[in-house]
């Protein structure tokens, strides 16, 4: 898939560096790739042309704020994008739009590129409420049963729901996440690109590049 922003999200994986390194290792080194560790990872990681990605942050950029890393942090150590409002991360960690809207205004100001994932299209208008730069936001639509369950969206319905998603922000780009696999990538060639969880940690992640 050229061109097209792969994104690899690894969740809480894997556990060591050593192993972290290893999957980079493993990597084709090309420029539409956006590697997201874990925090503890991204300033270890050695990268040539892929880039770097968070998977969170908090939307304030210093002060007592207990666990949380900032975008001014993340940007500090030449991150580019930041994966926001991911299904997980929404639904173990009870994030709502508000907060999501809040950390998305904040990595704009910090001039990082937002991947803003939505399991539901109402999801999409709350969470990007008064935000005005939005050729830095990535959309990423996740429906929440594909993901991490092996049963990809169909071609038809995610082709339904990038459309949408286009008529409301034609300036975003929209990625497509949820089982995607070396089979069935090619399905979504109409979307920007992919964002990819378990795929990413393994060798057969090279065919989707
Ligand atoms: P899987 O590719 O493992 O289904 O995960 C999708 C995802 O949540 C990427 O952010």
């Amino acid at each position: 898939m050229k061109k097209k922003l792969i994104v690899a999200n690894w969740k809480m994986n894997p556990t060591t560096l050593k192993q972290a390194e290893g999957i980079v290792k493993r990597y084709k080194d090309v420029s539409n790739l956006v590697v997201c560790p874990p925090f503890v990872f991204l300033n270890s990681i050695k990268l040539n042309k892929v880039q770097l990605g968070a998977q969170n942050c908090f939307w304030l950029n210093e002060g007592s704020f207990t666990g949380e890393v900032s975008p001014a942090m993340l940007k500090s150590i030449g991150c580019k994008y930041v994966i926001l409002g991911h299904f997980e991360r929404r639904s173990i960690f009870k994030e709502d739009n508000k907060t999501i809207n809040l950390k998305v205004k904040a990595c704009l100001k910090s001039n990082l590129n937002v991947i803003l994932c939505i399991s539901e299209l109402k999801q999409l208008k709350k969470s990007l409420d008064g935000i005005e730069r939005l050729n830095k936001v990535i959309i990423a639509y996740e429906p929440a049963w594909a993901i991490g369950t092996g049963k990809a969206c169909s071609a038809s319905l995610a082709e339904k729901k990038r459309l949408l998603i286009k008529e409301l922000f034609p300036s975003c780009r929209v990625l497509y996440g949820g089982s995607v696999n070396e089979d069935n990538y090619l399905d979504y060639n109409n979307f920007d690109g992919l964002l990819v969880g378990e795929l990413s940690l393994k060798k057969e992640f090279n065919s989707i590049l």
